[in-house]
């Protein structure tokens, strides 16, 4: 009984609770955690979360181990590594959402019980790869992990960094992933991954929105050039996006017409030459 409170105790607060789903190193912790508590701290003392707990099924991959190219995804082995891949992709997902909340704690509740909204979104997706995975004779540790997400998404000093790189860039490029994704697993003949990719990138569209919604309401605007100066270096728009743009999922998602035609021009300037 005093264990049962104990617990109950220490998931009283979604910050608690968040906290424990960043640190944890339980695999079965990482995709199935405990029903989400109702209220936030009331501390507006921001805690930033320098590394997740991983667990020991986690290997971490070696410098230059790339993902199957489209053609190989005939192989079940292959098929595996990608959907391995995103599986990972939506923890880092899922626990970036958590560090958020508990970096911007000074943020609007709403704004957090949306992030926690999205966290769970992710990982019900971690679920549907999980299964699938399953299904092709593969688990979770099969193959190893970079958290090239976790390298980069902290250096965000503030919420407005925080959505220009999440939401309206990793997210938003996933819509073009997703949709090139679900066309080569169904080229590969695998109906199901193809549309779980579909449905996924239907659920990441909200997300997008939401950070979308966000800058607006922080920068007064869904403008290219802000976001581009909310991007913390050395992010570049090239890694946010995916080619060819899905222009309709993003319009979608609350991307202005003006945006998405600066993004879809976009060059990087050129670098080294004298001044
Ligand atoms: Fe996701
Ligand atoms: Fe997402």
């Amino acid at each position: 009984m005093l264990v049962a409170v104990a617990v109950a105790e220490a998931f009283a607060t979604i910050d608690t609770w968040a906290e424990r789903y960043l640190l944890s190193a339980d695999l079965a912790h990482k995709q199935a955690p405990p029903p989400l508590p109702e209220r936030f701290a009331t501390t507006q003392v921001p805690v930033r979360i320098a590394a997740p707990g991983r667990p020991p099924e986690l290997v971490p991959a070696k410098r230059g181990d790339r993902l199957p190219r489209p053609k190989a995804l005939r192989e079940r082995k292959h098929r595996a590594k990608v959907l391995h891949a995103f599986w990972h992709h939506e923890l880092q997902a899922a626990e970036l959402m958590c560090w958020a909340a508990l970096a911007f704690r000074d943020t609007p509740e709403e704004f957090r019980r949306g992030l926690m909204r999205i966290c769970l979104d992710e990982i019900r997706h971690m679920r549907l790869y999980s299964e699938h995975l399953a299904t092709l004779g593969f688990s979770i540790g099969d193959f190893p992990v970079r958290d090239w997400f976790w390298s980069r998404v902290p250096q965000c000093r503030d919420p407005i960094a925080f959505v220009a790189v999440m939401g309206m860039g990793l997210e938003a490029a996933n819509l073009e992933h997703a949709t090139a994704f679900a066309a080569h697993f169904r080229a590969a003949g695998d109906e199901v991954a193809a549309c779980m990719q579909e449905q996924i990138g239907a659920d990441e569209v909200a997300h997008v929105r939401f950070a979308t919604r966000w800058f607006e309401t922080w920068t007064g605007g869904c403008d290219f050039d802000a976001w581009l100066r909310a991007l913390p270096p050395p992010w570049s728009p090239m890694v946010l996006r995916g080619d060819p743009l899905a222009i309709d999922a993003r319009a979608r998602a609350g991307m202005s017409a003006a945006f998405l035609q600066k993004l879809s021009a976009y060059v990087p300037e050129a670098k080294g030459r004298g001044s």
